[in-house]
């Protein structure tokens, strides 16, 4: 529909300077990067856009912080100990949207005490790469900005201030084009001249 479409775009211009803005995570709030903590329900609620920043917080050498894939989330495979990330105050910086996976690579703090997050990072307008055809939220080239030239077309209707589409109805009105009303059927009778017969 055209017109969510446009209503969408009016909500995410509105609202485009709140969204731009970056948010910090402290993962786990003031619990940090820990075992036995349910980091799942810590980012139920939570929205993450590209752009924000998940913090690591721990005490160095108690934990560290692997970014890993599904399968090794899933699994708790721990990758090679240099990707670890270990100053105990690890800053990432959500890059790109989807979803990223992060796991704790000391002992078994992933697999036996739960010390892994997955989140979903979206897209966020003012981090995002240009708009193209293909992103659900781009402008659809072919809505037009401009009423057709069919004159039959009523004027755009005003009752919504912000939205620039006409609305084209699916059949044109009748009272411009529609042949006038038939003549009266030649075989009926002539209206008499004699109205008192
Ligand atoms: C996930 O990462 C592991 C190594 O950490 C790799 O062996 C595996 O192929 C990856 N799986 C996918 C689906 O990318
Ligand atoms: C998951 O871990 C188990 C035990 O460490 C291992 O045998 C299995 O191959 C792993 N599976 C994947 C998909 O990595
Ligand atoms: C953690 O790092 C951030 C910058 O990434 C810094 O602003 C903050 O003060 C650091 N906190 C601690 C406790 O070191």
């Amino acid at each position: 529909m055209a017109s969510n479409k446009i209503l969408m775009i009016a909500i995410v211009t509105v609202f485009l300077p709140t969204i731009a803005m970056a948010t910090t995570y402290i993962v786990g709030d003031s619990s940090g990067w820990t075992i036995n903590f349910d980091y799942q329900a810590w980012a139920k609620d939570k929205v993450f856009y590209v752009g924000d920043k998940l913090v690591f917080q721990y005490p160095q050498g108690v934990h560290n912080v692997f970014k890993v894939n599904g399968t090794a989330f899933q699994n708790c495979t721990i990758p090679p100990a240099n990707q670890a990330l270990t100053s105990g105050n690890d800053t990432i910086v959500l890059a790109t949207p989807g979803r990223k996976w992060y796991i704790c690579g000391v002992a078994n703090h992933c697999s036996d005490y739960g010390q892994k997050l997955a989140i979903t990072v979206q897209y966020s307008y003012g981090w995002a790469p240009a708009p193209t055809p293909s992103s659900p939220w781009a402008p659809a080239p072919s809505v037009p900005t401009t009423p057709p030239t069919e004159p039959w077309a009523p004027a755009p209707a005003p009752s919504s201030p912000w939205a620039p589409a006409p609305s084209v109805p699916t059949t044109p009105p009748t009272e411009h084009w529609a042949p006038a009303p038939a003549p009266s059927s030649p075989w009926a009778p002539a209206p008499s001249p004699y109205p008192w017969i």
